[in-house]
Formats: structure tokens, sequence, C-alpha cells
């Protein structure tokens, strides 16, 4: 367990994010993230810069657990931020969840130590 007070910031209702769609918070300390929801409302939020040439993931296309870029259509997981092989690359993720209809976000870390996005962070250099 980590001793580091986690901080929710309340990003609107679920209701507002059309499903297989996203909308943008506006971070002032990283710039626009992408909260995606999908068909099963499950909620993601990813940096909204497409690892290939920083296309904006929140207007690109949602299927599944993925979004696909709508500059050159890369496709980007949403849980793990990262590209679809043989593409490469790793879209940053924040920590998100919903609570009682409500989206928090957690903006003030940036979710890079857990096992699924090591390979995101080791392709990051
Ligand atoms: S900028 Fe996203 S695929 Fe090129």
């Amino acid at each position: 367990m980590s001793d580091a007070v986690e901080t929710w910031t309340n990003v609107g209702r679920l209701e507002d994010i059309p499903r297989l769609g996203a909308r943008v918070y506006r971070s002032a300390r990283h710039g626009d993230i992408a909260i995606f929801r999908t068909a099963a409302d499950g909620v993601f939020a990813l940096l909204d810069r497409c690892p290939h040439k920083g296309g904006p993931l929140s207007q690109g296309i949602v299927f599944g657990e993925q979004v696909a870029c709508p500059l050159h259509g890369w496709t980007i997981g949403l849980a793990d931020g990262a590209a679809v092989a043989p593409d490469r690359g790793c879209a940053r993720r924040f920590a998100v969840r919903v609570d009682a209809g409500q989206v928090m976000l957690q903006v003030d870390r940036r979710v890079q130590d857990e096992p699924e996005v090591e390979r995101c962070v080791s392709q990051a250099t």
C-alpha cells in the first residue's frame, strides 16, 4: 500500500460520456486527458496524445477496450495505453474510477508503476 495521499477529482457524470466515446478533461499539469467509456461502461483515462504523432485519441473510434487514433489509425489499448503491435509506444495512463455514477480521476499520479504497463515504460526511451 502506498503512503501517498490519493487525490481524486470529480470530472463529471458517467452518463455524460457517450458509450464508445470520450470526453476531455483539461489538466493544468498534464494537458488534455481523454476519458473513454466502453460499450460495457468500462472507463479508462489516457493522455489525449497518440504515441505515434500526437493525434487526439479522444476523437478516435472506441471498440472493445481499444481506441483507433483518428489520424493514422493506430490502435491503442485503453487499459494499458500501449499501441497494438506492430506499432510501438504508449499513451500515459491515469487512474480513473466510477463512484455512484460520478467519474473520479486521479490527475496527480500517472499509472506507470503497474506491471501491465512496464512494457510501455520500457518503450518510451
Ligand atoms: S498520430 Fe495517431 S496514428 Fe498517427
